[in-house]
Parts: structure tokens; sequence; C-alpha cells
């Protein structure tokens, strides 16, 4: 997609739909609130949206949607209006969703030129509103359909930004920064729907390898010898009832090579199916285990935004990857692995396998002196039932690093609900045999399984976002489809950005 600035007027704007926000009245008033843009279109149509609304056909709640035809009084061939929702609930999110929800509709009426009117009274600073916009609209616009053999050609070829009266130079800024951001997230996406027998462990180590000679990142990939010369007996154990083999992905940015400081740590789980080996799932839904990479996913997104937004930080990507099968070589309940720092695992579930790949990868992270640690995982259903599809789980035995994210998850959109990490969790993964026990039962497991990696961060500040939940929704929303949602992407970009000052 095309995307350019135009200083051009909303009159003069040539396009197939010309979107423009509204945002809802204050409660207890009536009417809704028009942006200058929208207050300049409304005038050119003798204030046709005024009336719509007075009528009670449109009340710009969020993600309302009110199409017009101006008839020859503006270049547009449609006005697409979309609900802002209340002046006091816009945020970034909400900003980013009213984008995406337009620009589906636009792209499913035929729309190929948009433009794309940047508000400038919803409480959100200019630049960041139009961030959120750029980056709302390129979400939107994203489907996976590379399978289907009708193509159809429902594609938004040109996206036109008209700035009003902005700093045209921040807000040029601004736009190509939700670009990088939404290409990555969209990156992510597609490698999470992306089917289980295309996308092996040795594909998303070759699709990583792609990406980091596209961007510029140093890329290198152990594999199973080397795995095994490493000891990851997690990753050894958890692939063992695979045909496919395992990989070790290690993406390096170097934003600060003077640096004595070894920089952040990108953590992903990736297993490419998860049918819960010999513990294996139930049928129903086994399909969205595809999605069980959803953390190496972010954090290939993430890296890619990284390379391209330059923080002067060093920034390490360290993704565990394979398939857990049932097999006759599957590991079993029963069987004991031995971690790469030394510590020993008794297995009760091979369904819990997540813990055991990045219990790998977190003591080579803290091995190589790399702090914060930040690992992204679908690691459990415990997380889906305590905070659903909403938000994403955030453990951290930092406090300072627990703000920095829930700051750069505002500025992304995206919602993070910190989780306790306390002792006396650890009571529930003792062992009578082992260091460890793989699995502390049905009751907070999404805490008991952060306790387990807890053991592998060493004195690293850590922190573990559980996006079992966030990651992959199962039905289509207005401002997205079904499956892959990049939750983590620009969470991770906007965080580095932060840590880099
Ligand atoms: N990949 C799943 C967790 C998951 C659940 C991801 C729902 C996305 C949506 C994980 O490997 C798993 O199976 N966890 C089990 C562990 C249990 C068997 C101890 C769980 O949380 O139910
Ligand atoms: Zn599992
Ligand atoms: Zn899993």
């Amino acid at each position: 997609m095309d995307i350019q600035i135009t200083t051009q007027a909303v009159r003069e704007v040539v396009c197939d739909a010309l979107l423009v926000g509204a945002a809802a009245s204050k409660t207890g008033e009536t009417g809704v609130t028009l942006s200058p843009a929208t207050m300049a279109v409304d005038e050119l149509l003798n204030g046709l949206i005024t009336e719509r609304s007075a009528e009670g056909e449109f009340k710009g709640s969020s993600g309302e949607l009110l199409t017009i035809h101006p008839m020859g009084k503006l270049a547009a061939k449609r006005v697409i209006v979309v609900g802002l929702g209340k002046p006091d609930a816009i945020s970034i999110r909400s900003l980013q969703r009213a984008s995406a929800t337009a620009i589906r509709h636009a792209q499913k009426t035929g729309a190929h030129q948009l433009a794309l009117a940047l508000e400038s009274n919803t409480g959100i600073d200019n630049v960041q509103a139009a961030q959120a916009l750029v980056e709302g609209a390129l979400l939107g616009q994203y489907t996976f359909k590379k399978y289907r053999s009708s193509q159809n050609d429902k594609e938004i070829t040109q996206l036109r930004i008209l700035t009003g009266s902005g700093d045209t130079a921040k807000i040029e800024q601004a736009i190509h920064k939700g670009q990088i951001l939404a290409e990555a997230t969209n990156l992510a996406r597609d490698l999470i729907n992306e089917p289980p027998n295309t996308l092996t462990p040795g594909e998303l180590a070759n699709r990583a390898s792609t990406m980091a000679k596209q961007v510029g990142l140093e890329c290198e990939i152990f594999d199973k010898e080397k795995i095994a010369e490493l000891k990851m007996g997690g990753l050894l154990g958890v692939s063992q009832g695979s045909i496919e083999p395992p990989k070790f992905i290690i993406l390096r940015y170097r934003g600060a090579p003077q640096s004595t400081d070894k920089g952040l740590a990108l953590v992903g789980k990736g297993i490419t199916f998860d049918s819960g080996g010999i513990s294996i799932k139930p049928a129903a839904g086994m399909d969205e285990m595809k999605g069980d990479m959803g953390g190496a996913a972010a954090v290939i997104g993430a890296m890619q935004a990284i390379a391209r937004l330059k923080p002067a930080m060093n920034v390490t990507a360290l993704i565990p990857t394979c398939e857990n099968m049932p097999s006759g070589t599957s590991y079993r309940p029963g069987d004991i692995l031995r971690i790469m720092n030394g510590k020993t695992i008794e297995i009760v579930n091979t369904d819990a396998e997540g813990r055991l790949i990045l219990a790998d990868a977190l003591s080579y992270a803290s091995k190589e002196g790399l702090s914060p640690i930040i690992d992204l995982a679908t690691l459990t259903g415990g997380i889906v039932v305590a905070l659903g599809h909403t938000m994403t789980g955030l453990f951290s035995n930092d406090e300072l690093l627990t703000d920095e994210i829930l700051a750069a998850g505002r500025l992304a959109g995206e919602k993070y609900w910190p989780m306790p990490l306390d002792e006396e969790y650890s009571e529930q993964i003792k062992s009578d045999i082992a260091d460890i026990k793989q699995s502390g039962g049905r009751t907070a497991s999404s805490v008991t399984a952060a306790k387990i990696l807890e053991n592998f961060v060493e004195n690293a500040k850590w922190a573990h976002l559980d996006i079992a939940g966030t990651s992959y929704v199962d039905s289509k929303k207005s401002y997205q489809e079904k499956g892959a949602t990049g939750v983590g992407v620009r969470t991770l970009a906007e965080l580095a950005l932060r840590l880099a000052r």
C-alpha cells in the first residue's frame, strides 16, 4: 500500500472513500462532537452529519459507521464517518480500532483509494493520534488469504493522510513509525496464521533468517546437534516425539555497539503445533494450536520493527522452536528432563511443554548476561480463564520493568495486567524426585507456570507475558479477521525505544 501525506483540503482530495471521525456526546449531552475535518465535511454537505446524528441515526459510539454519498459536493466518492466513542474514553487503542474498523468496511465495499483525515480534538496528542490511526488502518486491512484459490481484488492500494493544521514533519515521522509497527505486527500475524504443515520449526527459522537479511540483523540458527551440545534438555525432550527437528533461533540487533551492557533479551515460545503430546489435547479447537508459536512470532516481528526504528541499545532475540507430538519416541509423563542450567524437572503432563523449552532459552539468556529478559508465550489456559482475550498477563520480578511494560503497552494500544509471583505458589511445584515439578495443578495455573520460569532467570530483571488469550481470536471482529492478532510486537518495540532513552 502506498501511503502519502497530503495538505489538500477535504473538499479536494480525490478518493473512493474519505474516512473522518466523530466522538459521541458526553454523558447527559446530545449530538456528536465532530473533528475539524468532519466539521468541514459537514459544512460542505449542508449539515448532513449533524442532522443524521440529531435524528439518532449516528451516535458516534465506538466503531459505529455512517456512510454518506456527497453527490459531487466533495471530490471523494464517499465519506465514511467512524464513531470514536465517548471523548473521555478515547485512547490510542480505541483510535487504532476505529481506524481499523473504518478501513475494513471501506475495503469490503470495494474502495481502493482512501483518504484519512487526522483528528486533533480527541484529547490525544496529534502526533500520537497520527501514529495510532495509521497503525489501525494497516492492521485493519490485513487479511490472510494466500491459500484461497479465489483471490478477490478488494485491496486498498493507496492511503492519503490529510494532516490538517498539525506539525507536518513530526506527523510524517509518526506515520512512518506507525507503518513500521503495523508491518511488523502483520508479519507476526502471517507467521501465526501459516498452517503447521508449512510453518515447521525449520521454516520458522528460515523466515526469521530471511527477515534478518532484509533489515540487517545478525542471525544464528542452532540445529539439533548444537542444542544437544548446549544440554538444552527441555527443548530436546519436547521435540523428540516429532519427525521435525528442533531449532534454536538467535537474532541480534546492535544499537549500542560501544556499550558494555549486553542489553535486552526477547524470548518467544515457538511451538509450531501443540497436540499435547502423549497427554493429547481434545480434538475440538486443536487446530488453533498452530498458533502456539505466537510468542516467537511476536519476537520476530518486534525485531524487524526494532531494526527499522534503531533504538540506541542492544537487543537479542532467543527462540526455542519445535513441535509437540505424540509418537513412540515422545517424552512421557514420569520422565525427568535436565534443563541447560542443570536443574531437573519431573514431567507430569506432556501438554505443559512451553515452560520446558522456555526454561532452556531463559537459561541461555541469563548465561549470556542479558537483562532485562522479556519472554512471551501462549503458555496457559489458566490465563485465558483469568483475563479472557482482552488483557495479557504480566508477571515480573521487577517493579520498574512492570511499569515500563505497562507504559509501552498503552502507547502500543495493548493491555497488560500485573499478576502475582508470591513465593507461596512455589509449594505447588515441589517435586519428590526432581528439583521442580512441571505442573502445579489446576489452581492458579498461569501463576505456577510463571513460578517455574522464574527458576531459570538467575539474577536478571525479567518479565513474562502470557499471551495465550490475546494472541489469537476465534471469531472475527469489526477491526480484524479471525486468527492471529500479532499481540506483543508493538509493545516490545515501544519498550525498546523507552529503555534506550
Ligand atoms: N499451548 C497451551 C496453552 C494455550 C491454551 C495456548 C489456550 C493458547 C490457548 C499450553 O502448552 C498448554 O497446553 N497448557 C496447559 C498446561 C497444563 C496441561 C498443565 C494448560 O494451561 O491447560
Ligand atoms: Zn501444551
Ligand atoms: Zn503449548
